[in-house]
């Protein structure tokens, strides 16, 4: 496991950004996996500009987004699919027929996320997957107590999850967010080739540290990432604040990338 320690989410957005750009001009058939949430969107906003500076084409990249809220049309304003085509699709020259989000509204929620995960595979896996992660050390939205080998299924927010989004994306209104959602399994998120994890600010510190130096456990799904051979965390700071060995990952995994002496 890789730990970027940057300046700020400005530096590690767009460091995280030039490595899905570099990877996309070297395969133009990248699949990517895609999260939301606040913390990738200045990343998103890199990334179209790398594509308005012609540095990569999205026209033949696929991408599986984690999850979506269990009841919510792809229209909805507090959607993932509507956060993901504001905030990257439209901003980029991909074709939205080669964008996959669960749908929400499926009659049958289970048989959906058995068909995401048919597609997923068909498409020949995941390269890059991006993920936040939840101040409970979540990844998509696999709470604690979630099996480290869950595939995608439907699930259950815990309190805490919904108060956090509330505060982010419902105007604060607790019982507007769905309290079960469609998600990509800790098991399907590790099966991509490389991750990217991205957290920024103090209320990350915990999940960070239970994700980089807590055990690997059920408790915090995100500590799952220390079985990868190739995932990648850009933190800010205060992100960081809490990691024994902050300054040996901060200079070991910033040489590897060449960005400092
Ligand atoms: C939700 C999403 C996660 C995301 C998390 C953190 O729970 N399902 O994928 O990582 O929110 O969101 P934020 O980046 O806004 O802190």
């Amino acid at each position: 496991m890789e730990v970027v320690i940057c300046k700020n989410k400005e530096e590690a957005s767009k460091i995280a950004a030039d490595m899905i750009t570099a990877a996309v001009a070297a395969n133009p058939r990248t699949v990517l996996g895609l999260a939301t949430g606040s913390t990738p969107v200045l990343m998103y906003s890199e990334m179209a500009k790398a594509v308005k500076a012609k540095k990569a084409s999205y026209r033949q990249v696929k991408t599986w987004n984690l999850d979506e809220y269990e009841g919510l049309a792809g229209t909805h304003e507090q959607s993932y699919r509507y956060f993901m085509n504001k905030n990257l699709f439209e901003k980029i020259d991909i074709r939205i027929s080669n964008t996959h989000v669960l749908n929400g509204l499926a009659k049958d929620p289970e048989k959906e996320c058995a068909r995401y995960e048919a597609q997923i595979r068909k498409a020949g896996g995941i390269d890059i997957q991006v993920l936040g992660i939840g101040s409970d050390g979540h990844i998509a939205f696999n709470e604690p107590g979630t099996s480290l080998q869950s595939r995608t299924s439907v699930v259950y927010l815990t309190p805490s999850t919904v108060r956090d989004n509330a505060r982010l994306f419902f105007h604060g209104d607790m019982k507007a967010v769905p309290k079960r959602a469609l998600s990509m399994g800790v098991g399907t998120i590790c099966e991509a080739r490389k991750i990217i994890m991205l957290a920024f600010g103090r209320n990350k510190q915990d999940a960070v540290k239970g994700c980089v130096e807590g055990p690997v456990s059920q408790f915090c799904t995100a500590s799952a990432l220390q079985m990868h051979n190739d995932a990648w965390i850009f933190c800010d700071e205060p992100a960081a604040a809490k990691l024994k060995l902050k300054e040996y990952y901060s200079w070991r995994s910033a040489t590897k990338l060449g960005i400092r002496k």
